[in-house]
C-alpha cells in the first residue's frame, strides 16, 4: 500500500495532464518570507498599509520603501531545486503548465515555460498612470516615469483586477487538469483560492503546515516544497536526476 507521496507520484506518473498551483511557499527555501506563517511578512505589516492601492495612492513613501525592501530580498535570492525540477517535468512531459500567486519569476528563472502569474510579477515595473515600461532601478532610485508618473512594481495589489489573460488561462488548464499539485499555499486570498476548486481531476496538497481549506483534497502531505517535490522526483524519474 502506498504512503501518501507515492500514491501522489503514480498519480502524476499517469496523468494525461497535470497542472502546478503555487503559492510564497513555494519560495521561501529560496529565502523570500511567506506572509501568513509565523515569519511572514503580514505577521509584521498590515498589507493595507502597504500593498494596496491606497498605500500606493495616498502613502507613496511607505508604498515605495515596502516594494523596495522586496526587490533587494530578491536581488539576492534564486529559484531552488524545487523550481528546478518543476520545469525539468515540464521538459519531460510530466507538468503541462504552472499557476502561482508568486510575484518572484522564479519558475521561469528555473525553465519553466507555460507559467500564469496571477498576481503579475515584481520586476514588471510601470508607471503609475500610463502603464509605460522602467526598471526595478529607476523604481529603487525613485525615479518618476518620462512622462512625469511615479512608478510601482508590476504586481496585484489588494483592491485590483488579476490580469484577465492569465486568470483565463489558469482557469483553462485547470479545469482540464486530470492532477492538480497545489504547494506552498495558505489557500486565504480571493479569487485565486477558487481555482483548485475548478478542477475535476486528483487533488495533491503539499504544505509545511495543515490549512483548512485543503480537507477536501485527495492528497494532503505535510512537508516543505523543496524536499516533497525531490522526493517526488525521485519516485518518478529514479534517482535525482
Ligand atoms: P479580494 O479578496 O478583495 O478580491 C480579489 C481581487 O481580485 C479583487 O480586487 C477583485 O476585483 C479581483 N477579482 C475578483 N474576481 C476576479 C476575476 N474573475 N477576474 C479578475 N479579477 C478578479 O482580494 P484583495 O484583497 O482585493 O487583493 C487583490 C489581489 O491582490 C489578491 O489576489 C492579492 O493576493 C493580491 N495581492 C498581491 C500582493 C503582492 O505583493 N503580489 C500584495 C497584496 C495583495
Ligand atoms: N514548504 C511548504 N509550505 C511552506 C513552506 C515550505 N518551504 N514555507 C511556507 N509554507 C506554507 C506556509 O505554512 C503557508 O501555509 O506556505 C503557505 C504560504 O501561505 P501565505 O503566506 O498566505 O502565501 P500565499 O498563500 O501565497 O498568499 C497569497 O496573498 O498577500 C497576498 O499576493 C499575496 O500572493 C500572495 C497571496
Amino acid at each position: 500500500e502506498h504512503t501518501p507521496v507515492e500514491q501522489a507520484a503514480a498519480w502524476i506518473k499517469e496523468s494525461a495532464s497535470t497542472v502546478v498551483f503555487t503559492g510564497a511557499g513555494m519560495s521561501t527555501e529560496s529565502g523570500i518570507p511567506d506572509f501568513r506563517s509565523k515569519k511572514g511578512l503580514w505577521t509584521k505589516t498590515d498589507p493595507m498599509e502597504v500593498a494596496s492601492t491606497e498605500a500606493m495612492n495616498e502613502q507613496y513613501d511607505l508604498f515605495h520603501e515596502f516594494y523596495t525592501l522586496r526587490f533587494k530580498t530578491l536581488e539576492r535570492c534564486h529559484p531552488h531545486m524545487g523550481h528546478e525540477i518543476l520545469a525539468e517535468w515540464e521538459r519531460r512531459g510530466l507538468v503541462d503548465a504552472i499557476a502561482t500567486q508568486n510575484v518572484d519569476g522564479f519558475h521561469q528563472q528555473a525553465g519553466s515555460q507555460k507559467v500564469y502569474e496571477l498576481h503579475g510579477a515584481l520586476k514588471k515595473v510601470c508607471c503609475i498612470d500610463n502603464g509605460h515600461q522602467a526598471t526595478p532601478d529607476d523604481f529603487i532610485i525613485g525615479n518618476r516615469c518620462v512622462c512625469g508618473s511615479r512608478l510601482r512594481p508590476g504586481v496585484v495589489l489588494f483592491g485590483e483586477m488579476l490580469p484577465q489573460d492569465a486568470w483565463e488561462k489558469a482557469i483553462e488548464v485547470i479545469q482540464q487538469a486530470s492532477v492538480l499539485l497545489v504547494i506552498g499555499t495558505s489557500l486565504q486570498v480571493s479569487p485565486v483560492n477558487q481555482l483548485p476548486l475548478m478542477t475535476a481531476g486528483k487533488t495533491i496538497f503539499i504544505n509545511q503546515e495543515m490549512v483548512p481549506a485543503a480537507s477536501g483534497y485527495d492528497l494532503v502531505i505535510k512537508g516543505k516544497a523543496g524536499d516533497m517535490i525531490c522526493h517526488l522526483n525521485d519516485l518518478l524519474c529514479g534517482g535525482s536526476s
